[in-house]
């Protein structure tokens, strides 16, 4: 699985923390930025990312700012992304199992340390369940598709 991953600086602290994570299981990533911790505009990370999952260069994406929020609304700005706030496992498992998310979204302000990796670990473990899940999914789709004329 190939993963894709960025924030802004309210989530540089805690990127950095996921991908000593990521590195330690053996995932194959890309860190998309911020680098250090100076001000910048979330969604400029947002649309990186977002654009290399939707271009099908990467598998899953793993997006951090302060709340996790307004990285997100970015991020599903993109046709084909379904970017999940997930500030808990259950949220995180589930995001997987019914709607098939793509994109993890963290608070770094919200959450702590130890919750956040959980929350990653669940995630990228967790698989899309299929059946009636596929067709509610294929509606976000139609949706995506309907406002994209
Ligand atoms: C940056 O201060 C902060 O607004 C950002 O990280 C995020 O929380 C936005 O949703």
């Amino acid at each position: 699985m190939k993963i894709a991953i960025g924030s802004d600086h309210g989530g540089f602290a805690l990127k950095e923390k996921i991908i000593k994570f990521l590195e330690e299981n053996n995932y194959h990533y890309k860190d998309f930025g911020t680098y250090d911790a100076a001000s910048v505009d979330y969604p400029d990370y947002a649309l990186q990312v977002a654009e290399a999952i939707a271009q099908g260069d990467y598998d899953r994406g793993i997006l951090v700012c302060g709340t996790g929020i307004g990285i997100g609304i970015a991020a599903n700005k993109v046709p084909g992304i379904r970017a999940a706030l997930c500030n808990d496992t259950f949220s995180a498992r589930a995001s997987r199992e019914h709607n098939d998310a793509n994109i993890l979204t963290i608070g770094e302000r919200v959450v702590g340390p130890g919750l956040a990796l959980d929350i990653v670990k669940v995630w990228l473990e967790s698989e899309f369940s299929g059946g009636r899940h596929s067709r509610r999914v294929e509606k976000i789709r139609e949706i995506e598709e309907k406002y994209s004329k």
